[in-house]
């Protein structure tokens, strides 16, 4: 019998070490900041301790990615606040596996966006959505349609909302797959960013009862590329396999392990992307109206079926999960929900003239049904060319996150290798290894000991950034091992979206309480 950690605790106390003494965070260097954050509640008032650019390794790489932001709430609407054992939030700013900094930020939940246009307004992850072939291998990060916007038509932000509801939070930067230095090379590729996170991770537990909160309540949250290492913080949690890097950058002696993890839209699972996603959203045109390689999209979609059956998922009233029954699974489970939730919270005239829009819904008994056709049909064009992640052409982000040393960009997959290189080709020696590094199902798989014992995941239902499939079996694999999972999908949102932020903010209080 395998059983989660009761709890991510900190077992390891902090030793100190050659190293440790810079590490040591500096309880005085804060400015004080008052804002006014929209919540769920109305407007707050919140009086806060920021402090800024925190280097967070001994021995740095680059300490505009590798530090990080601790904004301690002190009064919120005139009210003192002690926040010594607060939960701790870890809010991630990354997207499109890009660099991503808070040294800039005049404030919480104000990371910039490398590469993004205007970056640094907004602050919260979902600006930083790349789109998949525009920016691919370029560094650029276009800015994502399906931000949300508080009463204050400000970007909403878990990071904020965290600080207005007491709590602290840390704001992370990382390094990126884009970073190259004078000798051309690539130093952000995989797996700096989570080694990097990691470290975030250590630095706080070691500055215990300097930081306030309570370490052992860590929560972490991402969106997309964010999300998936925010889902893989939340599965590595104190593994063995990061040590060596971590020793490398001079991360603190410290538990890595995390409580609970807040994913949206996690790009994981990347060496089983492209099969999931033509099993997804392989009959799916492209936006230009056209088809995607009926070939490669109908041998990807193939090989998926033997991956789904590799994880020997079961799901009640389902059986074992098969790429035969997925579509119904994920249906029943999450699509149908998502749209009888936005149904019945729409006006009975809004809900008419919705239904009247999109026949193919039946509402009846407070319920939406339909089929998974009519659901793709829906949804309509899909965002990525086949293969959507390791393209032919090196030229995909992801191609970019697997490079190394001076080269910009490599294949991970068998399958796109040999299409490019012959049929006998084969991935260079360390890809697997580095697969393993930025994928938590391969934690899950391993039933780590150190894994988050809570999760919230959510994803939108148009998102077609990656296969529907990466939500329902991160959750189902989660589910599987005991863990305690809040998984929903949002009806008709695209990449990025995060409706229902104050509900994650209150569910921390639940499984922190
Ligand atoms: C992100 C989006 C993608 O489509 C992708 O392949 C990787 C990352 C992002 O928004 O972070």
């Amino acid at each position: 019998g395998f059983a989660l950690n009761a709890r991510a605790t900190d077992s390891s106390p902090a030793r100190s070490s050659g190293t440790s003494d810079s590490l040591v965070f500096d309880t005085d260097a804060y400015t004080e900041l008052t804002t006014t954050l929209s919540t769920d509640d109305g407007d707050k008032e919140v009086k806060y301790h920021f402090y800024k650019a925190v280097t967070y390794v001994a021995a740095p790489v680059d300490e505009k990615y590798q530090s990080l932001n601790v904004s301690v709430p002190v009064e919120i609407d005139g009210a003192s606040v002690d926040a010594s054992r607060a939960p701790v939030l870890l809010a991630n700013s990354v997207g499109g596996y890009m660099p991503s900094s808070v040294a800039d930020a005049t404030g919480v939940g104000g990371a910039a966006m490398t590469g993004a246009p205007g970056g640094g307004t907004g602050g919260a992850s979902p600006s930083g959505s790349p789109s998949a072939s525009a920016s691919a291998g370029t560094g650029e990060v276009a800015s994502g349609g399906n931000a949300q916007l508080d009463g204050r038509g400000q970007m909403v932000s878990n990071a904020k909302l965290a600080l207005a509801a007491g709590y602290v939070v840390v704001e992370p930067g990382a390094r990126g797959r884009t970073l190259v230095d004078s000798d051309g090379t690539y130093y952000g590729v995989a797996p700096a960013a989570i080694v990097d996170l990691k470290a975030a991770v250590r630095y706080v537990r070691f500055n215990k009862g300097r930081i306030p909160g309570d370490t052992d309540r860590i929560v972490t949250s991402g969106t997309s590329a964010g999300g998936a290492l925010s889902a893989l913080l939340g599965a590595s949690g104190d593994s063995p396999l990061y040590e060596e890097q971590l020793k490398e950058i001079g991360a603190a002696d410290a538990s890595d392990a995390i409580f609970a993890s807040g994913d949206w839209c996690p790009i994981a699972d990347l060496e089983h992307a492209d099969m999931a996603y033509e099993w997804n959203w392989g009959g799916n045109e492209l936006g230009s109206g056209e088809l995607v390689d009926q070939t490669v999209s109908k041998e990807l979609k193939n090989a998926f079926a033997d991956y789904q059956a590799s994880l020997k998922l079961r799901a009640k009233g389902f059986g074992t999960l098969t790429a035969r029954n997925l579509d119904e699974y994920l249906l029943k489970t999450y699509v149908e929900p998502a749209a009888t939730r936005y149904l019945a919270a729409l006006s009975e005239s809004e809900r008419s003239t919705y239904l009247a829009s999109n026949q193919f819904i039946t509402w009846s008994g407070g319920k939406a049904t339909f089929t998974w056709a009519d659901f793709l049909t829906h949804v309509g064009a899909r965002k990525k060319d086949a293969p959507a992640f390791d393209a032919f052409d090196l030229s995909s982000g992801e191609n970019n996150l697997f490079g190394k040393g001076t080269t910009q960009a490599r294949h991970f997959t068998q399958y796109s290798l040999r299409h490019e290189s012959g049929g006998s080709a084969r991935l260079d020696g360390d890809i697997p290894e580095k697969l393993r590094l930025m994928n938590p199902m391969y934690f899950i798989a391993q039933r780590n000991k150190g894994m988050a014992r809570h999760w919230w995941i959510r994803v939108g239902t148009k998102d077609s950034d990656t296969s529907l499939s990466v939500v329902g079996n991160l959750a189902a694999s989660l589910k599987a091992l005991g863990a305690e999972v809040n998984a929903a999908m949002y009806w008709d949102k695209g990449h990025g979206a995060n409706d229902d932020a104050g509900d994650f903010i209150e569910w921390i209080a639940q499984v922190t309480g």
